[in-house]
């Protein structure tokens, strides 16, 4: 019997798989975060921005408006309609009042919203993100001609692995601070995530066992504890960790794509 909740777990194969989307971007515009705060940090640390003012959904996670709060940036915000798209009546009426230098459009929920549209309201020197942190590298994705400048991938999300964030970058010139590769907090976040995800696998997998809520809690005790470091070390971007790196590569993509 397998436990039915959303703890991501490991899921580990025998074969390396790289998600053909990968391959279809140059690997000079491939860059490698800890986490999408980080790889945000490191855009806004790496370039100048003149007006330092950036256009967020009303609704957003703290991933990706945490990184504009610690560099004092402007936000300004749209809403959405109904159905979790845009409202573009009010995008174009926050463009024109603030001109922004950054915009963030989220797949909400994994649900393609409409990046044309949104890159058409904007001045042609701002960036547009498309943030597909709620998608997983399915084969959609490699017939996607994306109007954006930066894409961002968040593999934890939906894959139980450490961590990682990929920012495809599409527009030539974008700079990024260099990540550090390692500091003590990040170090122990990487291992209560490992804990976290090794707890999930078993709690899943062991349903007849009389521990099995234990596990479980562990589980989300170790994520929630993760959660907490994450926040006191992403002050500064690093770089995906080897063991997330390792367990990315032998995710089968294909399957986890399908059980979604
Ligand atoms: C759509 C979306 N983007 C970005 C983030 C932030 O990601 P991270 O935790 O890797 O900084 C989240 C977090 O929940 C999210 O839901």
């Amino acid at each position: 019997m397998r436990r039915l909740d959303n703890v991501r777990v490991l899921e580990i194969s025998r074969e390396r798989h790289i998600p053909p989307v990968l391959q279809r971007y140059d690997p000079r515009s491939l860059h490698w975060f800890g986490s999408v705060r980080e790889a945000l940090l490191a855009l806004l640390r790496g370039s100048d921005f003149p007006r330092r003012c950036v256009l967020l959904p009303a609704m957003v996670p703290e991933g990706v408006i945490y990184p504009f709060q610690l560099m004092n940036w402007k936000i300004v915000y749209y809403d959405f309609d109904s159905n979790g798209n845009p409202d573009f009546e009010q995008v174009a009426q926050q463009v024109r009042a603030h001109t922004p230098d950054i915009a963030v459009l989220i797949h909400l929920f994994g649900v393609i919203r409409d990046a044309r549209r949104m890159k058409s309201l904007l001045h042609v020197d701002c960036l547009l993100v498309e943030d597909f942190a709620h998608t997983t590298f399915s084969p959609w994705l490699s017939q996607y001609e994306s109007p954006a400048d930066l894409l961002l991938f968040s593999p934890p999300k939906l894959l139980g692995v450490t961590d990682g964030c990929l920012m495809v970058a599409l527009r030539e010139g974008i700079q990024f601070e260099s990540p550090k590769s390692w500091s003590p907090l990040r170090s122990l976040y990487l291992l209560v995530r490992l804990a976290s995800l090794t707890l999930g696998a078993a709690a899943q997998h062991a349903g007849h066992f009389d521990g099995l809520e234990l596990l479980a809690r562990g589980a989300n005790w170790c994520y929630n504890l993760s959660y907490r470091l994450l926040m006191a070390y992403c002050s500064r971007p690093h770089t995906f960790s080897q063991i997330g790196k390792w367990l990315f590569d032998y995710t089968d993509h294909r399957h986890v794509t399908e059980k979604g």
